[in-house]
């Protein structure tokens, strides 16, 4: 329970942040999200500290948001930069709290914990979200969930409920055996699984990446950086091919925590094969959208209400071989978690 704070958040699509304010719920917090008039990114709690109002519904004035209620405007800084009523005298004690961000990969990240330790080198990087020359991209998706975050990477983390969960569109049961290697850096946390000379799996054969039939190297590689970003690249070339002849779809994840209950999830498919393929982006987006809409959300809803709030270890889950990479998640932000407190 709880969150870690001293950590990047994804707080939007950077095209989510146009000429109006932004409200993000984070970790419980309302925030305030706009642009300056260069185009930076602001992000202030969304309260107002004079009778509370909630910042967003006001007006963005150059560098500054003004109030809905009573007009004070607060700059970047979150310092009261305009008192409509006493324009002559600062009020140094308005002030709203101010939250680090950057844009950078197609996000815009928060820092949710002390200003101070907000360091940007720590911002996992996502260079494929630029590499539009090289992968043909899907459009940027937003799912708000009724979800709590880990139970949502629970499902990422491990995908063998592919198999049952998804049988008609990411199933495949090869992903079930192969080899799994897990391993952890810092705390970031890599998973890649190998299925050599296997069935090739429908994903490819349906955009002609192999045919039906072919037998296939089939891999499916992750990398986790707390707290929800997370990245999946799934590919096939022929049996003992090089991986650069056959081709892969690759996915960025990233999660955001409302509350314990619910989730911004955010997705982007890019892929090496059938390039510029309207038909096949189309159909791609629609297979994830089935996917994490019909299939994992429902699943997880279900396994949410049924914890009722329980704690995770306390309900002693049963852990299984291909659970590695899933609890080392939960460890890992347990720890995170356990060294602010
Ligand atoms: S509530 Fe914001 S200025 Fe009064
Ligand atoms: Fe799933």
């Amino acid at each position: 329970m709880g969150f870690v704070r001293n950590c990047w958040y994804a707080a939007a699509w950077g095209s989510e942040l146009r000429g109006e304010p932004f409200h993000a719920r984070i970790i419980g917090e309302h925030i305030l999200l706009f642009r300056g008039e260069a185009g930076q990114p602001i992000a202030l709690s969304d309260t107002c500290p004079h009778r509370f109002a909630p910042l967003h519904m006001g007006k963005i004035v150059g560098d500054t948001i003004e109030c809905p209620y009573h007009g004070l405007r607060f700059n970047a800084e979150g310092r009261c930069a305009h008192n409509p009523f006493d324009p002559g005298k600062r009020l140094g004690a308005a002030r709203v709290r101010s939250y680090p961000v950057v844009e950078r990969d197609r996000f815009i990240w928060i820092w949710m914990g002390e200003p101070e330790r907000a360091d940007e080198s720590l911002i996992p990087d996502f260079p494929w979200l630029n590499q539009i020359d090289i992968y043909t991209m899907s459009g940027e998706k937003i799912m708000h969930q009724p979800l709590n975050y880990k139970l949502i990477l629970d499902n990422l983390m491990d995908l063998t409920h592919g198999q049952f969960l998804h049988p008609t569109t990411l199933g495949n049961e090869s992903i079930a055996t192969g080899t799994l290697r897990t391993w952890q850096e810092g705390n970031r946390l890599y998973s890649n699984r190998w299925n050599p000379d296997g069935a090739a799996p429908t994903l490819f054969v349906l955009p002609a990446v192999v045919q039906a039939g072919d037998r296939v190297d089939y891999w499916n590689e992750m990398r986790w950086d707390a707290p929800g970003a997370y990245y999946l690249e799934v590919g096939v070339t022929l049996t003992g091919r090089p991986r650069a002849e056959g081709g892969f779809l690759g996915s960025v994840h990233m999660l955001t925590p409302v509350d314990e209950a619910n989730s911004v999830y955010r997705y982007l498919l890019f892929r090496t094969f059938a390039p510029g393929n309207d038909e096949v982006t189309k159909a791609l987006e629609a297979i994830a959208e089935h996917a994490f809409r019909k299939e994992d959300e429902p699943m997880i809803a279900a396994v949410q209400a049924r914890m009722a709030g329980r704690d995770f270890w306390e309900m002693q889950p049963l852990i299984l071989k291909t659970d590695q990479a899933g609890i080392l998640v939960r460890r890992t932000l347990d720890r995170l978690r356990a060294e602010e407190a």
